[in-house]
């Protein structure tokens, strides 16, 4: 199989590509910085190899890993796609950026502006880009967040993209499924990643990027059309966002004051 991922050079981007290319896929490996592509080539390597040569056997040889190193936000910058890729069987757009409004009353125009044009507009220009690219039967995944179901402090950029983003996958499954391609959207809670190391407050139900991984892995190959973990954080936000809307406001201010 042939998979792009977007954002692979780290957190759940970066452990889907290696999950990918363990199973001996090709892994078009999309990132702004050329030394954590190599990174990624060498996390690879570096493996330790099984002991058992059966299980060496089982395990089969890893897959092809393609680097690509742009700025998504740059249209103009976008890499033609390598000669020996024909179609893509699996795109996943997984790059996205975190960016808190501080001081609502003072609105941070610029800011809101970065996080919109990395987790939303660049959306459009990976679309522009590759759907085409996509064979029929093929997938196409988007990382949203279940940030999205409920409005929460700070989260004015950020969680604008997810409701947008995720209202994009949902409409876009409609148009696609004529041309055979699916659509699956994800919604993750807490991910310990980088863009959530920098968070200074208590992130309930936190899973690692590697489970994180493997649930949307899952979710793929048994094409899913929406994925959402952890279940039981996904539980707890839509039983809030059900609550009338004064009700859950009183409640997350006391949660920021807290
Ligand atoms: N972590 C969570 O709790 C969580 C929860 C829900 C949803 N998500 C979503 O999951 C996705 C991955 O997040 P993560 O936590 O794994 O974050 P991360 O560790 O910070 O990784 C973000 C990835 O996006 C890439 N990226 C950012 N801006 C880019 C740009 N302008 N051009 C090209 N690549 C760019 C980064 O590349 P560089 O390394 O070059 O910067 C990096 O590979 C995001 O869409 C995020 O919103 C995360």
């Amino acid at each position: 199989m042939t998979v792009m991922i977007t954002g692979a050079t780290s957190g759940i981007g970066k452990a889907m590509a290696l999950a990918y290319l363990r199973a001996g896929h090709t892994v078009l490996a999309c990132g702004r910085s050329e030394q954590k592509l190599s990174e990624l080539a060498n996390a690879l390597q570096n493996e330790p190899q099984l002991e058992n040569e059966s299980d060496r056997e089982a395990q089969g040889e890893s897959g092809e890993l393609v680097p690509l190193c742009f700025d998504l936000t740059q249209p103009e910058s976008y890499p033609v796609l390598p000669r020996g890729v024909a179609k893509l069987d699996l795109l996943i757009l997984n790059a996205g950026d975190c960016e808190y409004i501080d001081d609502a009353l003072h609105f941070d125009a610029k800011r809101f502006e970065r996080v919109i044009k990395i987790n939303l507009i660049a959306i459009g220009y990976g679309l522009s880009a590759w759907l085409s690219r996509i064979r029929s039967g093929g997938r196409v995944v988007f990382i949203s967040s279940s940030a999205q179901l409920l409005p929460l402090p700070r989260a004015e950029a950020y969680g604008a993209s997810k409701a947008a983003l995720t209202y994009l996958a949902n409409s876009l499954a409609i148009d696609l499924a004529k041309e055979d391609i699916q659509v699956t959207c994800v919604h993750p809670g807490f991910v310990a990643t980088p863009l959530t190391d920098r968070n200074t407050f208590a992130m309930p139900m936190l899973v690692s990027a590697e489970q994180a991984a493997a649930e949307i892995i899952r979710g793929i190959a048994r094409g899913k059309r929406e994925i959402h973990f952890p279940r039981g954080f996904i539980w707890i936000m839509r039983m809030l966002s059900w609550l009338p809307f004064t009700w859950w406001q009183k409640l997350a201010l006391k949660m920021v004051n807290a």
